[in-house]
């Protein structure tokens, strides 16, 4: 493999993670970022990003001479023979991305970009955004790449170093090999494709996991209403080699940094080429009503209403293994219960920020103290190894919803407490099974 002069423009966790595994992989990189105080952070070796790997990826590139941070894009493309594009695409009005950062990257370098080299779009942009940027380029001499990115917060650095697939698109096929190229070492399967194509996949594929996710939620509720185990449920389904295993877990919901913004962003692209992708709005609808599902199981754990009771909550984050808060579903079901007047304290193992409407605390136990409820949001998996005796004494109520179905029920029900999982049939009206149906 050829060691190529990579510029990436943005230090977020998709530009770190790829800049840091790119050096990591050989090639020299130079990494971009418009905030100052973080370029200093990184030079420092400060990774502030929680990813398993990614800070000692970033201390051996740089001690290799293989990584360097810089203060803006400017300053990292003058050589470069590739550019990766890793700036945010918000969620712009009306759920479409909103390209600002990616419009002033290329209004920054379109005139210092070496000739022949190529512009690789890592964030997810909406369908025929590599054929805007090559317009705003105005650069017959530069292609512009799609590459988008499958990373999963919290195992980052893993999916960028075990691909299930890699996927290069763009009009000029050789741009998409030399990009292609970049990741031979890694040895995954590669569908190199037109731009509008790679674009596609990365929406089609997400769109595809939450739909998965909001159809095991809505399964999980029938379940819990039909006196059936999830649990089982989902393992005789993922056996099916069509179906697979994973992703298959219930929960408050499914959020972070993508799936809810590649949703509406699809949604929002069907609707412009007057398409009505009900399916798909469905899929969100679904996910708006599990939260409140939730809301309705602590509410009933509570006692039947929530003002001024104490509810706990273990876990903020959108999943574990991050400190990501976006989207969080944990954040929208404390939001809920706030509403409905309750008061909560809540404790992440990743999380030490102010959270409106919470208590922060930093121990799980302050979390428990005087609990009228403790509820599990996050799949953390310390809470498993909790000392739920402990919890049973500090809290006031006895029941705890575990809305990932993350704990072990008999240790719970052995230290005294009552365990409400989703859609493993604690409302027992499997009973009554035969006089409903
Ligand atoms: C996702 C995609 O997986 C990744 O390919 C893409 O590049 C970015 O978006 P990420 O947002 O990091 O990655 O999280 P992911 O692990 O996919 O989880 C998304 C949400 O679904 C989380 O809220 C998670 O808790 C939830 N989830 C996931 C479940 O509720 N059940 C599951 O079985 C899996």
């Amino acid at each position: 493999m050829f060691a190529r002069r990579i510029a990436v423009i943005g230090t977020g966790y998709v530009g770190l993670t790829t800049g840091a595994c790119l050096a990591s992989l050989g090639h020299h990189v130079v990494c971009a970022d418009v905030d100052v105080a973080k370029v200093e952070r990184l030079r420092a070796g400060k990774v502030t990003i929680l990813e398993p790997g990614l800070a000692e990826l970033v201390a051996e590139g740089q001690a290799g001479g293989r990584l360097e941070f810089v203060v803006g894009a400017a300053a990292a493309v003058g050589d470069a023979e590739v550019v990766f594009l890793c700036v945010p695409t918000p969620m712009g009005q009306g759920g479409a991305a909103d390209l600002a950062a990616v419009e002033s990257v290329i209004s920054e370098v379109r005139t210092i970009l070496p000739v022949g080299s190529i512009v690789v779009n890592k964030s997810t942009v909406p369908v025929g955004t590599a054929a805007r940027v090559s317009n705003l380029l105005k650069r017959k001499d530069v292609p512009v790449v799609s590459n988008p990115e499958f990373l999963r917060e919290g195992t980052a650095v893993h999916d960028f170093l075990n691909p299930d697939r890699i996927v290069v698109g763009c009009d000029i096929q050789d741009a998409a090999e030399r990009v292609a190229a970049l990741y031979s070492r890694l040895g995954a399967p590669t569908v190199l494709t037109d731009a509008a194509s790679a674009e596609m996949v990365k929406y089609a594929a997400n769109c595809f996991l939450a739909m998965k996710l909001s159809y095991v939620n809505a399964i999980a509720e029938l379940c819990e209403r039909l006196g059936a185990d999830v649990a089982d449920v989902t393992e005789g389904m993922g056996y099916d080699r069509r179906i697979g295993q994973s992703f298959l877990q219930p929960g408050p919901g499914w959020g972070g940094s993508c799936l809810p913004k590649d949703t509406q962003a699809l949604l929002q692209v069907a609707a412009a080429v007057g398409y009505d992708f009900s399916l798909l709005q469905a899929t969100i609808d679904t996910n708006t009503h599990q939260r409140q599902l939730i809301v309705a199981k602590i509410r009933e754990a509570a006692g039947g209403r929530l003002r001024g009771r104490r509810i706990g909550l273990l876990g903020l984050a959108f999943k574990a293994g991050t400190n990501d808060l976006r989207d969080s579903p944990a954040l929208a079901v404390a939001a809920l219960l706030r509403a409905e007047g309750a008061e909560l304290t809540g404790y992440d193992p990743g999380i030490d920020q102010h959270v409106d409407g919470v208590r922060v605390v930093s121990d799980p136990y302050e979390a428990a103290k005087d609990a009228d409820t403790v509820v599990v949001l996050t799949e953390w998996p310390e809470f498993r190894g909790l000392d739920w005796t402990r919890v049973g004494e500090l809290a006031a109520g006895s029941v705890v919803v575990d809305t990932r179905n993350h704990l072990d029920p008999d240790a719970l029900r052995r230290s005294g407490l009552t365990w409400w999982g989703v859609g493993r049939g604690h409302l027992d009206l499997g009973q009554d099974l035969a006089a409903v149906i």
